[in-house]
């Protein structure tokens, strides 16, 4: 029995083949793409089409790679970038680009829901979650105001991944746990607000698709594209989810204390829980998973963007940036890198930019940044991971994944600012084999526990404990990261 997993991510799309029996995947492709150029800073666009379009060239990809196999797939099953906005018109035409999770355009339309509901603490009350400019509904909002004949157009508002499965059965939906990033979905009865959506408009309750169980089937693949890609008719489209819903059920993380860190563009931390979590102060989002439980997620937003930046600054392959980082002590000779080039979530600081600092004489060196650019993104993930445990969530091993899972050098570097082992996946791309594995779920191939016992398996070379000599240093790192965040925003500056 072979499944199809796609992650279609802000960088590339990526499609695997799990073969359930031999616990192995045995195809994989990818196809890169970009943002939309030459749009204003904060405005950060895809096209949806182009996001098919990888799509139907990595599953191609993937057939050709197993030959006559292709017969035995029964199910795909896709995970999306959360949050962004897809628009389409009477025909099911796309209007617009979609803007994404991390465009930071919609910091007045935050701003108006906060004046409307009671401030943060309101919004969070009413729904479970604040309403940030990453997340969709802002977008819409900002839709109307800025571009009124492309608002008036709009009969449907879908998700990155609820526009694929669209793409590839025909059928419009929503699952409970990429709703939950929309910001409109009241995480604790995992029902629509309806003020919430009626402040956009009267006629959002209409644009927004049928809501449902991640654990139900979404359809079966169109007879034509089944037809066009040689697969036998009848392949199941499982719900699929937001790439942080589906990497949880890619790294196993369903429940017992579990934390996933992915490192990819942005950065994620996550637990499975059986109840909502709710945090007072909005800085762990409320989300659902996509197994109809929840997911307490923090997410920063800068990343490999960060150490993808200073790399290009020096021309350096990967393998060159990992020496050069590995070449300087632990806290990088004193240089530190706030890291937020592309504005931040965790601290909400859409208007933020990086900055270097505590650069001298001797330190101020092409590795010293390097390694305090490595650092500084993983700080941010480190502030999230100190809000988890405010509210309860403190595991004892952390589960990496995403590309920077892959760097030695940034293993040891997470270990010893989270203060607590990490360990790798044999496999990065956790989000396609959670899609490939909620295919097999959906298929009635397991339950999730049976199947992430048999699939997800954890490469131990990758162990690191915490240097106990580094944890204290990288947490005085890590205060002064964060006192000088709030000092500079405070000045306005950030
Ligand atoms: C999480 C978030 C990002 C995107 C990246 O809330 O916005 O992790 O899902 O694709």
């Amino acid at each position: 029995m072979l499944y199809l997993g796609i992650d279609s991510g802000t960088q590339s799309t990526k499609t695997v083949v799990l073969d359930v029996e031999r616990g192995e995947i045995i195809a994989h492709a990818s196809k890169a793409y970009g943002l939309i150029g030459g749009l204003p800073a904060g405005h950060l666009e895809q096209h949806p089409e182009a996001w098919f379009d990888a799509v139907c060239e990595t599953v191609a990809s993937c057939l050709q790679q197993i030959g006559e196999r292709k017969g035995e797939v029964r199910g795909i099953g896709v995970s999306g970038q959360q949050h962004g906005l897809v628009v389409l018109n009477s025909e099911d035409e796309v209007i617009r680009p979609a803007k994404l999770w991390c465009d930071t355009s919609t910091t007045e339309q935050c701003s108006r829901f906060e004046a409307a509901f009671g401030g943060m603490s309101g919004l969070i009350e009413k729904a479970g979650n604040a309403i940030l400019p990453g997340y969709t509904i802002p977008k819409l909002l900002w839709i109307k105001d800025n571009e009124p004949g492309n608002f008036k157009s709009v009969r449907s508002v879908l998700l990155p991944h609820d526009y694929l499965n669209f793409r590839l059965t025909g059928v419009k939906r929503m699952e409970y746990g990429d709703a939950s990033g929309t910001g409109v979905l009241n995480v604790r009865t995992r029902e629509w607000d309806r003020d919430l959506t009626a402040f956009v408009d009267s006629s959002v309750d209409e644009m927004l698709p049928e809501l449902g169980s991640s654990n139900h089937v979404h359809g079966t693949v169109l007879p034509e594209l089944a037809k066009e890609w040689g697969l036998p008719t009848g392949v199941l489209v499982s719900s699929g989810g937001g790439d942080n819903m589906m990497g949880a059920i890619g790294t196993g993380n369903l429940g017992g204390g579990v934390v996933t860190a992915s490192f990819g563009t942005s950065g994620t931390l996550y637990a499975c829980s059986e109840q909502p979590i709710i945090d007072p102060a909005g800085e762990v989002a409320a989300f659902c998973d996509s197994t109809d439980r929840w997911l307490p997620l923090v997410c920063t937003m800068n990343v490999t963007v960060v150490t993808e930046q200073v790399r290009g600054w020096f021309g350096w392959d990967l393998a060159e940036f990992e020496r050069q980082v590995a070449s300087v002590p632990a806290g990088a000779d004193g240089v530190g890198f706030l890291p937020y080039l592309n504005g931040e979530r965790t601290p909400n600081l859409p208007k933020g930019t990086g900055w270097i600092h505590g650069l001298g004489a001797a330190s101020a060196t092409p590795a010293a940044l390097a390694r305090a650019a490595m650092e500084g993104a993983t700080l941010g993930l480190g502030y999230g991971l100190r809000r988890f445990a405010e509210l309860g969530l403190s595991p004892t091993e952390i589960r990496l994944t995403g590309g920077g899972s892959k760097s030695a050098v940034w293993r040891q570097i997470s270990a010893d600012i989270f203060g607590v082992p990490v360990v790798a996946l044999a496999t990065a791309e956790g989000a396609g084999l959670g899609g490939a594995i909620q295919a097999a779920f959906a298929d009635g191939a397991g339950t999730y526990e049976e199947l992430s016992d048999r699939l997800v398996k954890l490469d131990d070379s990758t162990r690191c404990n915490p240097d106990p000599e580094r944890v204290g240093p990288y947490r005085e790192k890590l205060d002064r990261q964060m006192e000088l965040t709030f000092l500079l925003r405070e000045k306005g500056w950030l």
